[in-house]
C-alpha cells in the first residue's frame, strides 16, 4: 500500500482527496493536518462519515509517508513542501507556489518573492496529458490550476498543430463557488451569490493567466465569472484559426491528441459539454463548434469539475502516475 499524508485536510480539495483517497485500493491516509479543527475529526467539521483524526502540521510523521499532498494556501506550502521533500517523501502540492518556472514570474502575479526557487527547476507541472513521463520520475509534482486545466487542454491541440492565427486567444470561463475554497469571505457569501452571476479579475488581471501562457506560449486575455453553483467550471475559448483551416482537420487534431487520455473526452461535432458531463468525475470535456459565416473562428467549449479534474482528481491521476499505478485507478 501507498502510504499518503494529507496537509490541508478540512479545505474543499482535501476532503475531496480525503474521499477519493479512501476509496483508493492502493492507499491508505496515514495523517491529515488541520489547522483551526487540529485535535478534532473529519466527520465533526464536514458533513462526512470519513471519521480521520486531523493533526496539527507539526505533529505529522514524516517517515510513515510515501507521499504528501498539500492542500493549503498559496504562499504557505514552501516550509512543508521542504520538509516533505527532505525526508525523501514525494509531494503533489494543489497550491500555486510551484507551478510557475521562473521565480519572477511567482512575483509578479502573487506579489511575494518565492522563497524556495530552485525548487521551481526540479517541480513538474501535473497535467497528466502533458508532462506524464516526468511527472513519473518527480518528486515534487505542481498541480495545475483548476481555471487553468480548463483552458490549457483545450487550446494545447492547436497550438500543438500551428492552427492558431493569433497568439491571443479569449478565455471566458465560468467557476462554482467552490473554486474560492471553504473560508468564509463576502464575495463568496450565499446571498450574494445566490441568484446572480458576476464577472471579476477581467483581462490580464488573474493570476491564473500566468499558467495558461506559460503553458501555452500564447497571451490568454482571461474572463472569470463567478456561477451560483457549488462545483464546475465552463470555459468558452474563442479561436481565430489560420485561413482555410477546414473543421474537419480541427476535430481531427482534438480527436488525435486525446485519443489515449482517460480523462479527456472530445464531443462528436457540434455537441457542446455542460457541467452535468463532468461533476463529480475526473473527466474534462470538450466541445468544438466552426462559427457559421466566419470560416476562420471557432469557439471551443471546456468543461471540468474543479476539485476533481481542476483539484484532487488531477492529484490522485499524478500519485498514480508517480508511483507506477493504473492512471484511473481509484478514479473511475
Ligand atoms: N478550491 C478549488 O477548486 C481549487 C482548485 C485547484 C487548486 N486549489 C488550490 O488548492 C489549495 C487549497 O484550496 P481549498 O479550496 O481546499 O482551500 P480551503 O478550502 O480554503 O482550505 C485550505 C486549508 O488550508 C488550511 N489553512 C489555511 N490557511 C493556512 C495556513 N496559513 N497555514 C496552514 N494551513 C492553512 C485550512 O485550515 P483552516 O480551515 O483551519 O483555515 C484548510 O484546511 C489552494 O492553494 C488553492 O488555490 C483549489
Amino acid at each position: 500500500m501507498i502510504r499518503a499524508g494529507i496537509y490541508g485536510a478540512t479545505g474543499y480539495t482535501g476532503i475531496e482527496l480525503a474521499r477519493l483517497l479512501d476509496q483508493h485500493p492502493r492507499v491508505t491516509t496515514v495523517f491529515a493536518t488541520a489547522r483551526s479543527a487540529a485535535g478534532q475529526r473529519l466527520s465533526d467539521v464536514f458533513p462526512t462519515t470519513l471519521d480521520l483524526p486531523l493533526i496539527a502540521a507539526e505533529e505529522a510523521d514524516l517517515s510513515q509517508v510515501d507521499v504528501v499532498f498539500c492542500c493549503l494556501p498559496h504562499g504557505t506550502t514552501v516550509p512543508t513542501v521542504q520538509q516533505a521533500l527532505a525526508a525523501g517523501v514525494r509531494v503533489v502540492d494543489l497550491s500555486a507556489d510551484f507551478r510557475l518556472r521562473r521565480a519572477e514570474e511567482y512575483e509578479r502575479w502573487y506579489g511575494s518573492t518565492h522563497s524556495a526557487p530552485h525548487l521551481l527547476e526540479t517541480a513538474v507541472y501535473g497535467l497528466p496529458e502533458v508532462y506524464r513521463e516526468d511527472i513519473a520520475q518527480a518528486q515534487l509534482v505542481a498541480n495545475p490550476g483548476c481555471y487553468p486545466t480548463s483552458v490549457i487542454l483545450p487550446l494545447l491541440p492547436l497550438v500543438r498543430a500551428n492552427l492558431l492565427a493569433d497568439a491571443t486567444v479569449i478565455a471566458d470561463s465560468k467557476s462554482g463557488i467552490s473554486g474560492a475554497g471553504r473560508s468564509l469571505s463576502l464575495k463568496t457569501h450565499f446571498s450574494e451569490t445566490h441568484e446572480n452571476f458576476s464577472a471579476y479579475n477581467i483581462g490580464r488581471s488573474h493570476r491564473h493567466i500566468a499558467e495558461m501562457d506559460q503553458e501555452t506560449g500564447l497571451s490568454v486575455i482571461f474572463s472569470p465569472h463567478l456561477l451560483p453553483v457549488v462545483r464546475g467550471i465552463l470555459s468558452t475559448l474563442y479561436i481565430t484559426l489560420l485561413p482555410d483551416t477546414p473543421a474537419a482537420r480541427v476535430h481531427e487534431v482534438y480527436a488525435t491528441m486525446f485519443a489515449d487520455e482517460p480523462f479527456v473526452t472530445v464531443l462528436p461535432d457540434g455537441r457542446l459539454p455542460e457541467l452535468r458531463h463532468v461533476v463529480g468525475n475526473n473527466q474534462c470535456v470538450i466541445g468544438i463548434k466552426p462559427v457559421a459565416l466566419a470560416p476562420e473562428r471557432c469557439i471551443v467549449v471546456s468543461v471540468i469539475d474543479n476539485l476533481l479534474k481542476g483539484a484532487s482528481g488531477q492529484a490522485v491521476q499524478n500519485m498514480n502516475i508517480m508511483f507506477g499505478l493504473e492512471e484511473t485507478l481509484g478514479l473511475l
